[in-house]
């Protein structure tokens, strides 16, 4: 049986739990051969982010073209993209590739506050990026900035998640990780709402979160799944390795990846 193969478009993490380190173990624990280009390097830990090298585009884009020439790709999960010139760079390989499958995580800045991406490039996310998108999973503070409004309860996700829907994605998945009382993610399609609830979990384990989440969702869809399927696996997945967290290091926790084996 050909196994499926995802390819993710991020910024590594040196301390593992985040980037595309987080983005290869997922979609290695969902059996997908996994792929990466990274856009930048970050000097990162458990406490924050160090320092950031961005990658000259040509070279992401030179990545991007040796990979999909060979390989191909299920799927691609696009994370940090940095800056103005690297999402040109992505969104025009993408584009001459005709890939498909786009999972669009806008990445803005880290749990620990630090930007991931450049001010002036949240432009060229939303003209270039967006209109690639199946599916585009923003949080709380993503969806504000994209909906240009406040966003802190469910009735504001929905609202938010409509006016991005205009922006060109053909879904728009607002994240509740950061809502008070529960863990509720919203898809919206333009004809309906779909709610995957979750409890809230009371855990400081949770460095890497969205892009766990993003990946398995990309795994998913590189497994020829419903975007509603993976979603839901997706969902089931992050929480059960959110619950099952553990401290690599002295700041925020690291998700267990491989829930169901250790
Ligand atoms: N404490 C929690 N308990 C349960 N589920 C959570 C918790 N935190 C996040 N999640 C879930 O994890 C997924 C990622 O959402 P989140 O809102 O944390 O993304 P994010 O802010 O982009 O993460 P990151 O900071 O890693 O980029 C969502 O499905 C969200 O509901
Ligand atoms: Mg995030």
């Amino acid at each position: 049986m050909a196994i499926p193969k995802a390819l993710t478009i991020a910024g590594s993490d040196s301390g593992g739990g985040a980037g595309i380190q987080a983005d290869l173990k997922t979609f290695s624990a969902f059996r997908v051969y996994g792929m990466s280009v990274l856009t930048a390097i970050t000097a990162q830990n458990s406490v924050g982010v160090q320092g950031v090298f961005n990658l000259p585009p040509e070279f992401v884009a030179r990545q991007i073209d040796s990979v999909l020439a060979d390989f191909g790709a299920d799927a691609v999960k696009l994370g940090m993209l940095s800056t103005t010139p690297i999402i040109q760079a992505v969104a025009e390989r993408l584009h001459a590739h005709r890939q498909r499958s786009i999972v669009l995580d806008p990445v803005m800045i880290a749990k620990s506050g630090d930007p991931l991406l450049e001010p002036d490039a949240r432009a060229a996310l939303v003209k270039q990026m967006l209109p690639l998108a199946d599916v585009v999973t923003p949080n709380l503070h993503e969806a504000a900035a994209l909906a240009d409004m406040p966003v802190s309860s469910e009735a504001e996700m929905e609202q938010a998640a409509r006016r991005i829907l205009a922006l060109g994605p053909k879904h728009v998945l607002v994240k509740g990780g950061h809502l008070k009382e529960s863990a509720t993610d919203i898809l919206w399609n333009g004809r309906e709402f779909t709610r995957f609830p979750a409890p809230r979990i009371d855990s400081p384990n949770t460095h890497g979160t969205g892009c766990t989440f993003s990946s398995a969702i990309a795994a998913g869809l590189a497994r020829g799944q419903t975007l509603e399927r993976a979603i839901r696996e997706a969902k089931a997945y992050v929480t059960a390795a959110i619950r099952e967290g553990f401290q690599p290091g002295r700041g925020v926790g690291a998700l267990r990846h491989f829930v169901e084996r250790w």
